[in-house]
């Protein structure tokens, strides 16, 4: 994606080659800051501390974690101590352990000394694919948004919902709910993107609003709160939102907050999609609620928000009492048959397991 005056994705090598680059993420929307990857600690406190995060991105930078780990020792141990700290990083995104057992499983029959080259061609071509993924989900969710569009009068906007940030930034480009409304505007087709704040950390207010203000998409931001009172009212045609781990049945992982939008969109007939690249898929996984490991994120991030202060200083402010404790899970599951339909590279599926399993049965299997 565009920013100033040159073109991004969300993670890249340096110009010597074996150096990581990525953007910093917990700086958006106020500064746009570049940070080297040059080890694999530093690949993994990259994930941990959320300078890189959305599933597709965690992945990628978890590949990349793998070659700097090779670079620096390609022996057999090093392979697994790798995989086990790259792995500890974050729980709820399966993009990670498909990234890292796909990287394993190609390097542990290698001689050490041809790992590390292949480590990098893998992570490289892991990022290729993912961009075009995501390029894919977009066509085929702009038909969904042509539909809608074609009920409407001359000139009135598409009006779409997004929760989180699965915009380019979460993704290594495009994005899996953000690439529908790129296409869409490419197009010509109005829209009007109601993009939640996405408490506690703000994923839609710091990089939704920011990716949707820098490609010129009509917008607004919203409190996690509103998203209901607006699609009782006729607001909301259509909500998109991404996921971090979808069940082999349909049943969608995603940023905390996914679940009150897919019941407040059922209760008023509002189409609720869901984009994902065919890595998200986790197929060993059936009832979400059960069995999808939930994120606890530090209490700190609901009691603390992060914002630019009157003397354009960025930083910090408390905003319950001291002795007030908070309690922070992540992600949250919405049922399958709160979804409309699932928007992948194949097309898009019912959100069942026949669904699923008849755009997808290599994978399925
Ligand atoms: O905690 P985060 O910011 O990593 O959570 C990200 C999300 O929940 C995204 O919606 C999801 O990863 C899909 S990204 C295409």
């Amino acid at each position: 994606m565009h920013v100033g005056d040159r073109d991004y994705r969300s993670i890249w090598l340096a110009g010597d080659g074996w150096r990581v680059e990525i953007i910093d993420q917990t700086r958006l929307p106020h500064e746009f800051v570049v940070r080297p990857l040059e080890a694999m600690d530093d690949a993994a406190v990259a994930i941990r501390d959320m300078w890189v995060r959305g599933a597709p991105l965690i992945g990628a930078t978890a590949a990349y974690g793998m070659a700097l780990a090779m670079r620096a020792d390609a022996s057999d141990r090093a392979l697994e101590a790798a995989y086990s700290a790259l792995m500890a990083t974050r729980p709820t995104a399966v993009n990670l352990r498909w990234a890292l057992d796909d990287l394993r499983g190609r390097l542990a029959p290698l001689a050490p000394e041809r790992r590390t080259q292949a480590a990098y061609a893998r992570a490289a071509e892991i990022c290729d694919e993912d961009v075009e993924t995501n390029r894919l989900i977009g066509a085929h969710g702009l038909s969904l948004i042509e539909e809608i569009a074609a009920r409407k009068a001359p000139g009135e906007p598409v009006r779409i919902l997004t929760h989180c940030n699965a915009g380019w930034l979460a993704t290594v480009d495009w994005g899996t709910a953000t690439s529908p409304l790129y296409h869409a505007h490419a197009a010509g087709i109005p829209l009007h993107v109601w993009v939640d704040e996405t408490r506690p950390r703000n994923q839609g207010a710091h990089l939704t609003a920011w990716e949707m203000a820098g490609a010129g998409i009509p917008h607004a931001l919203i409190v996690d709160n509103a998203g209901g009172h607006l699609m009782q009212h006729g607001q909301v045609d259509m909500v998109i939102v991404g996921t971090d781990r979808t069940t082999a049945r349909g049943d969608v992982c995603n940023k905390i907050g996914t679940y009150l939008k897919a019941l407040a969109a059922k209760d008023n007939g509002v189409p609720f999609y869901v984009a994902l690249p065919s890595p998200t898929i986790d197929w060993t996984v059936s009832d979400g609620v059960a069995e999808i490991p939930i994120e606890e994120r530090s209490g700190d991030e609901v009691s603390l928000v992060q914002g630019r202060m009157p003397n354009g200083s960025v930083g910090m402010v408390r905003i319950s009492p001291e002795a007030t404790p908070a309690a922070n899970p992540a992600f949250d599951v919405t049922p399958a048959r709160l979804v409309t339909g699932l928007i992948t590279e194949r097309g898009i599926a019912p959100a069942t397991p026949e669904g699923l399993a008849a755009l997808f049965p290599d994978r399925a299997a």
